[in-house]
């Protein structure tokens, strides 16, 4: 009977236990034993397996979080630490080793795969949907869900009070997040890093939109462009300068609400065929790999081609938006 291992490493994302699920069950469908890693990678450098049965993940498809723990683990980075987690690996047996992470697991995945002989399965999750080779990533739906909701109850106080709003949200260096909600919620402006708008173009564009008679307006702000605190600071300074009639200018940070929750039906649906299609990729004998879906399919991607690489959301769909807004 083989033996595979799942860790989850990395922020937490929606979707994380339906994929765990998803793993498990397909795991001992087609005759593997299955092992859990706690708090992903400090768990392999601190030896702590444990077995997961079917029964453990019951009752979980529809929970936020990782019933089996995560931990962003610097060690990783370190040789060393990496050599003394394939040993772990090597003294129970393991036959593959299923990752669910982002882009730093996806780095220290990849290490692991180029030192040591051991296959790795990746399966992307970050809510920031910013992992190269695939579209979407596990939590992305979700947390998107959460903003545009939390844009629409930000709105109401908006338009009563007539106020310029900033929410900020969540994306590390990408804009992956701001521009899915901008679309979704409808709001005036979005700011990316990916694709940057000089300060006088967001001033004009408040500008424009005031002396046509908008008396609010929102602006979504991926956190890797500014603090909205920050942004909130020069637009008051700078909008006070101009003949337009503007109240006040208020700013929430979203933060961490959009880590948790509930997952969306998209993702539990994706981490649920993430997390089949990767334990039939590896009983096919593919390894150091990632799953990905693409243009509606399920595909694999070999590890070394997508770890350290860049992904940008679309231009197009930054345009729409752009469009969309011209007012
Ligand atoms: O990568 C997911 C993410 O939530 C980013 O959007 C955010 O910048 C970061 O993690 C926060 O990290 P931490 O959980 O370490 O505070």
């Amino acid at each position: 009977m083989k033996r595979i291992a799942i860790l989850t490493s990395g922020g937490d994302a929606p979707g994380l236990n339906a994929c765990i699920r998803a793993i498990v069950r397909s795991g001992y469908y087609y005759g593997l034993e299955v092992l859990g890693v706690k708090r992903g990678f400090k768990g392999l450098i601190e030896n702590d397996f444990f077995t997961l049965s079917t029964r453990d993940v019951s009752g979980i498809i529809d929970k936020g979080g990782t019933i089996i723990l995560t931990s962003r683990e610097n060690r990783f980075s370190e040789f060393k630490y990496r050599k003394i987690a394939y040993e772990n690996l090597r003294k129970l047996d393991i036959d593959g080793l299923f990752v669910v992470g982002g882009n730093g697991s996806l780095e220290g995945a990849y290490l692991l795969s180029a030192e040591f002989d051991i296959p790795i399965i990746f399966i992307p999750k970050t809510i920031d949907n910013d992992v190269f080779g695939t579209d979407y990533t596990i939590g992305f739906d979700t947390a998107v869900n959460t903003v545009v909701d939390a844009i629409s109850k930000i709105r109401d106080t908006s338009y009563s009070h007539e106020r310029i709003f900033i929410v900020e949200v969540m994306g590390r260096k990408s804009g992956f997040i701001a521009l899915a909600s901008g679309i979704a919620s409808g709001s005036d402006l979005t700011l990316i890093p990916e694709y940057p708008f000089p300060m006088y173009l967001i001033e004009e564009s408040i500008e424009k939109a005031f002396l046509k008679g908008k008396k609010n307006f929102i602006i979504v702000l991926a956190e890797g462009v500014a603090y909205a605190k920050d942004l909130r600071n020069t637009l008051l300074e700078r909008l006070s300068k101009k003949e337009i009639n503007i109240s006040e200018i208020k700013y929430s940070v979203l933060g961490y609400i959009q880590r948790g929750g509930s997952p969306s039906a998209f993702d539990r649906i994706l981490a649920t065929k993430f997390g089949v299609f990767a334990v039939k990729q590896f009983l096919a004998g593919h390894k150091n790999i990632m799953v990905s879906f693409e243009k509606g399919d399920l595909n694999i991607k070999q590890l070394k081609d997508v770890h350290n690489r860049i992904k940008k959301p679309n231009i197009e769909d930054f345009d729409i938006n752009n469009i969309v807004n011209f007012v």
